[in-house]
This record gives structure tokens, C-alpha cells and sequence, in this order.
């Protein structure tokens, strides 16, 4: 078979491909607790459950605009008000299927064969392979410190004369890191000085402790949305718990938003309207259903916190924001069990019926990205079980139900 060789390039998104693998082990009866899980154990907000009800029943589902229905739309327009305290118009938004979608809309739209776009590690599995997607090339910026925070002076460093854009994703997948103010604010003013792009992935912003908050780059720049280097991603998929409706979108300037549009048409028409109706309804309904998701996924984070303190060799540095810890587990890669982080979370998967992600998936070898917005009894079950598995200081027997496991390997 004569295939693309881009397209054969391109490897499954592993955190989908985990998912699978759990469902599969679920079905079959298997005990699993998922760790790997990336979105909230919360039901969809009523609000959002009767506005798509709504719309579906009219019986009215037809192709609605490319660029997403005026009232969304609108909604959108109040939403970046409130909460990124700028005014854009309705012909400053696309909505698409899912912020992923909105996100590969952009690079698209960006980017030329062999531009380049810098990520900072640990980053999002899908950002290098959607940039190499288009016929871009990423460049990974890898924090020298051990830390999950780049420098800006390591990000300086990389830029070319290629670079097109810089992906920030702040609160971060997977490491849970807020990148410092400042770090934001200089980043913002080295793409308008070298006349980059700065895509804010924002899917996780409203999801951040302790009382701190994820400021949008544009309170760093007085350009109006026109003329600003910065461009917005949201969606209602981790603030509402409403993955599987599929709605994203992207804030940038018209042009953009036109050949976006474009770009759509070519490719998937337009947003069914019922989905869309049911973001509209999230985000014109009663917001305290996003704090009540960030006071639940708060003291989660609190609680696997303790659980890891007791692990030995595994350190973790404290999630500020999303619902994902990135613990080191080098101590745990170096020896029959496991080399790297892949052979670890296999591992965990085959003995313990733990699902973690690899974080070789996120450019961190020797670490696994948790999930804390499942069930409490989850995070805590989920570490007990790593615990017996890889800890010799742990008991060495372990109970899952009534089936009784002895660890005879370590
Ligand atoms: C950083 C980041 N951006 C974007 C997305 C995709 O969001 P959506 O489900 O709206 O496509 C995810 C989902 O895991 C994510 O973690």
C-alpha cells in the first residue's frame, strides 16, 4: 500500500490509545483504576444538558455557520470579557470540534512547510505531532534545571529565523505548573518584538489552587486583539467536564479567523449545532459548577500529595492548576522492573491494573503523569496499588477485591 508518509508517520495519541487499553481491561472484568484519565468524573452541567435538549427536540439540526452559531458565538464574545477582560468581536472567534481541533486549525492556518514552532517540555502529546502533521517542524525547549518551567532566556535561545509561534499551555498538561507572570509577560513581549505568535492553550485556565490565578497574556500587552500577537484556545472540555461534546475555540485576530474559516468549510462544514447549543448553555449558566470541579480536583491534588510523600524515592512537585501530578519515578527506571517511564507504566498496568501515562509521551522521561479528577478512592487505591508494586519499604501483599496478590519480584 501506497500511504502518505506524514500520515504514517504519525503515532496514536497514547493517552487515547490508554484509554482504550483500560476499556478493554474493564470489559473483561479487570479491576483497573485509570490514572491516565484526562477529564473530569463530573456530570454535564444542566444547563448545558437542557439548552442542547432544546434544540434537538425543534427538530431544527441542520448546517448551521462554519465559524459557529451567532448566539455561541456571542456567548464566547461575554465569556472573553469576563474572564480575559478584553472586548472582540464576533468575527474574532471560530468554533470547532474540540480545542484540539481549534488548535490544529491554527497551526494550519500558521504555518508553512518547514516553519517552526517552539513547545516547552513537558508539553501536551499532541502539540509536536500536529505541528509535524502540518509539514512544521517543532523544537522542544527543555527546562536545563530539572524543573517543569522553562527559562525565558531557554526560549530566547531557539529562536529563529523559521520560528512562526510558541505554544504556551499555562495551567500545564502534563506537570500541573502555572508558568510564573513574568515568565508570561516576557514571552508576550518577545512575540511582538520578532513577530512570533503566541497560541495560549487556556483549556485548563479556571482550574488553578491555592488561591492563585493563571493570567491571560493579554493582560501583558496593549495591542487590541487586531493587532496582538496572541492568540487564544479554549473550550468547554475540562472546565465543564463536557469532553465528549466536542466544542473548542480559537481568539484571533479577523484575518486569521477568516482563513480558519475557510479552512473549516474545506474540511468539516461546521460544529453540529447541538453540541454547540450545549456550550452555549455551559457558559451562560451557573458558573459555580467550574468551582465546585476546582475545589473537588483541589483537595484531590491535597490528597495524592500525601499518598506520594510516603513512596519512597518518588518526588513530586505540587500541582498548582489542571487535574494531573508528574511524579519522578527515575529511581524506579533503573532496574528488572523497568528502563524508562514506558516500561514502568506497562509494568503498573500488567501487575497492579494501574493505568498511568509515560511521561516520555510529555518530553519528561523517568516520570508518569497521574490524574487526579477521577474518584478519591481512585487516587488513593491507585497509589497503594503503585506502592505494593514498586516500593520494597511497602507490605508485600495486596488485596484487589477478594483476589489476594503477593509481590514476589522485588
Ligand atoms: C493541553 C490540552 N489542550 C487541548 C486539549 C483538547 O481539548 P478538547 O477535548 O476540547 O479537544 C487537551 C485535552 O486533553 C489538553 O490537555
Amino acid at each position: 500500500m501506497s500511504l502518505s508518509q506524514i500520515a504514517s508517520s504519525i503515532p496514536a495519541s497514547p493517552t487515547v490509545a490508554l484509554n482504550e487499553e483500560a476499556r478493554l481491561l474493564r470489559e473483561k472484568g479487570e479491576p483497573v483504576i485509570h490514572l491516565g484519565i484526562g477529564e473530569p468524573k463530573n456530570k454535564t452541567p444542566m444547563s448545558a444538558i437542557l439548552s442542547s435538549a432544546a434544540r434537538l427536540s425543534s427538530g431544527d439540526v441542520k448546517y448551521v455557520p462554519t465559524d459557529g452559531t451567532p448566539s455561541l458565538k456571542k456567548a464566547i464574545v461575554r465569556y472573553t470579557e469576563e474572564n480575559y477582560d478584553r472586548v472582540v468581536a464576533p468575527l474574532n472567534i471560530i468554533v470547532s470540534d474540540g480545542a484540539k481541533h481549534s488548535l490544529w486549525n491554527v497551526l494550519f492556518t500558521l504555518c508553512n512547510p518547514q516553519d517552526e514552532v517552539i513547545v516547552l517540555a513537558p508539553y501536551w502529546v499532541s502539540y509536536p505531532e500536529m505541528i509535524r502533521m502540518i509539514g512544521a517542524i517543532p523544537v522542544i525547549v527543555t527546562p536545563e534545571d530539572g524543573t517543569f518551567v522553562p527559562t525565558f532566556e531557554e526560549i530566547e535561545r531557539v529562536v529563529g529565523s523559521y520560528t512562526k509561534a510558541i505554544i504556551v499551555n499555562s495551567p500545564n498538561n502534563p506537570s500541573g505548573v502555572v508558568y510564573p507572570d513574568e515568565l508570561i509577560a516576557k514571552i508576550v513581549a518577545l512575540c511582538e518584538s520578532r513577530g512570533l505568535y503566541m497560541i495560549c492553550d487556556d483549556i485548563y485556565h479556571k482550574l488553578v489552587f491555592d488561591g492563585r490565578q493563571a493570567p491571560p497574556a493579554y493582560k501583558y500587552t496593549d495591542q487590541d486583539v487586531e493587532n496582538s500577537r496572541v492568540i487564544v484556545v479554549n473550550g468547554v472540555a475540562k472546565l465543564y467536564g463536557m469532553t465528549g461534546f466536542r466544542i473548542g475555540w480559537v481568539v484571533a485576530p479577523r484575518k486569521m479567523v477568516e482563513i480558519m474559516t475557510n479552512v473549516q468549510s474545506q474540511t468539516t462544514t461546521c460544529v453540529s449545532p447541538v453540541m454547540q447549543a450545549a456550550a452555549e448553555g455551559a457558559l451562560t449558566g451557573m458558573q459555580s459548577v467550574v468551582e465546585s470541579l476546582r475545589l473537588t480536583i483541589q483537595n484531590s491534588r491535597d490528597v495524592l500529595m500525601q499518598e506520594l510523600r510516603s513512596f519512597t524515592d518518588v518526588k513530586c512537585a505540587k500541582p498548582e492548576g489542571t487535574f494531573y501530578a508528574l511524579p519522578d519515578f527515575r529511581a524506579y527506571c533503573r532496574n528488572s522492573v523497568a528502563k524508562n517511564s514506558v516500561d514502568l507504566s506497562q509494568f503498573l498496568l500488567k501487575k497492579a491494573l494501574v493505568v498511568t501515562v509515560p511521561g516520555k509521551e510529555f518530553g519528561m522521561e523517568g516520570h508518569l503523569r497521574l490524574s487526579y479528577a477521577g474518584p478519591l478512592k481512585n487516587v488513593t487505591e491507585g497509589v497503594e496499588r503503585m506502592k505494593w508494586a514498586l516500593d520494597p519499604n511497602a507490605p508485600s501483599e495486596l488485596y484487589i477485591g477478594d483476589r489476594k496478590l503477593v509481590r514476589d519480584w522485588l
